[in-house]
């Protein structure tokens, strides 16, 4: 098997999206993040665009060691000597200096000829080489040059010194077996060809940048030129995750592999994402919320027989510990019981129905169950009688509260026929609330999640507030429910102090009935 090379643009070519711009410290943090996910290669910017970009191509050439650190150039002097600047002190540095080839740039961008651009690139790149022993060279618009000139381009550049030659597929027009027979051609006609290494940068304007780009491969291309989640340039750059990964789980056809520690491909593409304010798509191949997450329920339930059945990568392969199983009004009572049981809750078969029951109506109003939702369905079914039969109860409260005031709460609780009383302060009126129940109780609890969630969207809104409370290794969740989110969140707290005293008891009469057995 060969290798393929990986080439990451996103500091360069995925920087070139409006907004997406870094500042030198977050470009440094997603190159260290590159080398550790095993890139050959970072493109780390353009350093004659802005002393900003200098400056961080600079510090990524001290600092991260492992890949060739490139820069890019334009074919004039000052940006090759800027750029060699900002990476001389790299391990491995590579300048990149890039010129159009096709005639509509030529003309329309230069108003010159094929011959004086060839010279001038000519020119470009062995003042480059003068500088630095590995340069690459990229005949801008490769895909809409001609291709016989094409071939004198890249033959010269290689005469030249170039020691990659680069085609781009800049505007995102080619198609595969057109870009396949782009390569191949190059393949057939260039003198010197197998002494470089043939690189493919392609965008992604008609959604092919992936395909082009492994057609390209399979014609010779040895270098890909990608970014973390196909960012860049308008419609984006090939994507590195969807590159590595159809050439991994396909190495049956491709015959190929790369360097990349696949493991790592989430935590990347997550960083890029966040310190360039750009978020991914849910159904973004490899790396989108949902290309792990199976929602139906014939889907989950070959899942849970065999992963095969519906998952062509393993999400730990690329840094994602478990594939989700998101339940909807879909999912049947397989992936019920095994999300149930992966929540650690033991329960019984008719239980088990009366919980079902409860999650198809619950699914019918909602799009997707969370483990909060199970978690509330299972236990109000499994302490459905300890619920009616209540050891405490709410029977009012009042806080005290406002601008600059400790917030003080009084809660009044009822136990059998007793009504019990007591106030405390808190950082705010529900943690006074909380408080004061406890006192009320005579034991603290640590509150371990609390979440209210607006069932409906209007103005008077329903509240649901839902706790979970721990205390001696016990553990249980409540719920209430009430337009005022104070007695929603003090109904919930009592519910689960209700349960936590009911789990504590059945536990000592389990223990007793052992012993005296
Ligand atoms: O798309 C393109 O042609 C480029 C070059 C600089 C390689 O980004
Ligand atoms: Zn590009």
């Amino acid at each position: 098997m060969e290798k393929i090379y990986i080439f990451d643009t996103t500091l360069r070519d995925g920087e070139q999206i409006p907004g997406a711009c870094l500042n030198p410290r977050e470009k440094v943090e997603i190159a260290l993040q590159l080398a550790r996910l095993g890139v050959d290669a970072i493109e780390a910017g353009f350093p004659i665009s802005s002393p900003g970009d200098f400056e961080a191509v600079k510090t990524i050439a001290e600092k991260v060691k492992g890949p060739t650190i490139v820069a890019l150039a334009r074919a004039v002097r000052e940006d090759i000597e800027t750029a060699w600047n900002a990476i001389k002190d790299a391990e491995k540095p590579r300048i990149h200096v890039f010129l159009p080839s096709s005639d509509i740039h030529i003309q329309k961008k230069f108003g010159t000829d094929r011959t004086k651009q060839l010279e001038r690139g000519l020119e470009a790149l062995k003042y480059a080489r003068s500088l630095c022993p590995d340069i690459e060279y990229s005949p801008e618009d490769a895909s809409r040059t001609d291709p016989e000139y094409l071939v004198k381009v890249v033959e010269q550049v290689i005469a030249a010194g170039a020691t990659v030659v680069n085609i781009p597929d800049t505007v995102g027009y080619a198609v595969p077996p057109q870009f396949g027979q782009v390569i191949a051609n190059l393949k057939e006609k260039v003198k010197g060809i197998d002494n470089i290494v043939i690189s493919v940068h392609c965008h992604n304007d008609l959604g092919l940048a992936t395909a082009n780009t492994l057609e390209a491969v399979e014609k010779g291309a040895r270098q890909v030129e990608c970014t973390v989640n196909g960012l860049g340039e308008r419609a984006g750059n090939a994507s590195l995750e969807e590159l590595v990964m159809a050439i991994r789980t396909r190495k049956d056809y491709f015959q190929f592999f790369t360097d990349i520690n696949t493991p790592e491909i989430m935590k990347t593409s997550q960083l890029v994402s966040r310190l360039m304010g750009m978020p991914v798509q849910a159904n973004k191949a490899i790396v989108g919320a949902n290309a792990f997450a199976h929602s139906s329920g014939i889907h989950q339930d070959g899942i849970l027989k065999d992963r095969s059945t519906y998952e062509v990568i393993r999400p730990e392969d690329v840094g994602i510990t478990a594939h989700a199983m998101v339940l909807t009004a879909r999912s049947g009572r397989h992936a019920l019981k095994h999300k149930i049981s992966e929540m650690g809750y033991d329960v019984q078969e008719e239980e088990f129905e009366a919980i079902y029951k409860q999650f198809l109506s619950v699914a019918d109003k909602k799009k997707r169950i969370y483990d909060e939702d199970v978690a509330v369905i299972v236990q109000d079914v499994i302490f459905a009688h300890l619920d009616e039969e209540k050891r405490y109860s709410l029977e009012s409260y009042k806080v005290t509260t406002g601008n600059g005031e400790t917030p003080e709460a009084r809660v009044r609780l009822r136990r059998d026929e007793v009504i019990l009383e007591a106030s405390s302060e808190g950082d705010g009126p529900i943690d006074a609330i909380f408080k004061a129940i406890d006192k009320v109780v005579g034991t603290f609890h640590k509150l371990e999640d609390f979440q209210v969630r607006a069932v409906t969207e209007t103005k008077e809104a329903m509240g649901v507030a839902t706790v979970r409370v721990l205390r001696d290794d016990y553990r249980a969740l409540g719920r209430g429910s009430s337009t005022d989110i104070l007695k929603a969140s003090a109904r919930a707290y009592v519910q689960a102090i209700n349960r936590l005293h009911w789990m504590v008891k059945r536990n000592a009469d389990t223990a007793k009935a052992k012993e005296s057995a």
